[in-house]
């Protein structure tokens, strides 16, 4: 075991966002005492002089990527330039600039949507590049593959511990819940909650009802990314998952119970359903002893109280 001592410094790099706020919260309530967590303001990610110059001033000891352009299917597919530019930017800088500035280990994030489209479930992590990605991603899992090789690249030729964490979907505190470009999760909390605000008899939901989806609550992401830091984990990418998967009619009674929405579901069969399943194979950090600690009724509970709260 490589325990990180309590004061060493550890940077969280998009510290606003959900899985960067749920790292800080986690690296806080675990005792540690320096966690540096600039924002947007302080440093733009996408500025190298500036990204480099703050690593070289800061040196942090541990780095964790929370930091990128995401959305939805409809954002991917939209701003298709804009995700691929600014993800590599942003994951060139923080990566080459940690190279530079002499730091050893760093966590990069990637995602479940960037294996390929038809990969065997449950998805393993040799299955990365194995076949076609998904069309409308395509740009943004470019980008995300790009970061994971690079790390693999600096850890061969400079000898670096630069590492890949690959989570299955993602919801809890700090979701984006914007239906414009939000997931499939927090978009069925908000509309569940405006269905039930308006005394609607329907609540809407894209496609069949029946492809498979995994969701993993963020802090347990967070926990699961921590446990592998302190743990000198260096292999080139590991899933995470909860390993259980549930069907969307299944999420959205769920979050219909959660709301108090006593509604019935309609389907919009004019809308994709997308891949039939999609569950991880989260064996590898299963065997090094993670689990889970948040079933999904609860999950969805906090993250509906951290919306109202908005
Ligand atoms: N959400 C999921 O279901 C999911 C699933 C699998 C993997 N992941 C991965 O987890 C990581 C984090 O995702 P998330 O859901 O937490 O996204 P998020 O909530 O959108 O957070 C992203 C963060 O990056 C920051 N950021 C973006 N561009 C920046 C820039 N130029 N300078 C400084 N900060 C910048 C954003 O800052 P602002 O707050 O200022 O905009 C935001 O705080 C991503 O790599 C994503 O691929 C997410």
């Amino acid at each position: 075991m490589d325990a990180i001592a309590k004061n060493a410094s550890i940077l969280v790099a998009g510290a606003r966002g959900m899985v960067g706020s749920a790292l800080v919260r986690r690296l806080q309530a675990g005792g540690y005492t320096r966690v540096l967590a600039p924002l947007r303001q302080e440093l733009d990610l996408m500025d190298q002089a500036a990204v480099h110059g703050y690593l070289q001033g800061h040196t942090p000891g541990y780095i964790f990527i929370a930091a990128a352009k995401v959305g939805g299917i409809q954002a991917n597919n939209t701003y298709r330039a804009d995700f691929i530019y600014q993800n590599l930017t942003i994951q060139n800088n923080l990566i080459h600039g940690a190279h530079l500035a002499g730091i050893q280990r760093l966590m990069f994030l990637g995602s479940s949507c960037i294996y390929p489209k038809q990969a065997p479930q449950p998805i393993k992590e040799e299955y990365l590049l194995t076949g076609v990605l998904e069309p409308t991603n395509e740009p943004y899992a470019i980008a995300k593959i790009a970061g994971i090789k690079m790390c693999e690249a600096y850890n061969a030729q400079y000898g670096r511990q630069y590492t890949s964490a690959m989570p299955t979907n993602l919801y809890g505190p700090n979701d984006n819940y914007d239906l414009a470009n939000s997931h499939v999760l927090p978009a069925l909390i908000r509309k569940a909650h405006e269905a039930q605000l308006r005394g609607d008899a329907e609540l809407e939901v894209w496609g069949s009802g029946a492809p498979r989806r995994e969701f993993l609550y963020v802090d347990d992401l967070a926990d699961a990314c921590i446990f592998l830091m302190e743990r000198g984990f260096d292999g080139p990418l590991i899933n995470i998952g909860t390993g259980a998967d549930v069907t969307i009619r299944e999420l959205a009674e769920t979050v219909m119970r959660v709301v108090g929405f006593p509604g019935r579901i309609v389907y919009d069969h004019t809308k994709p359903d997308g891949t039939s399943r999609k569950l991880m194979d989260s064996s590898q950090i299963n065997r090094l002893g993670w689990k889970p600690a948040v079933a999904l009724e609860d999950g969805v509970g906090r993250a509906y109280r951290d919306f109202l709260g908005r």
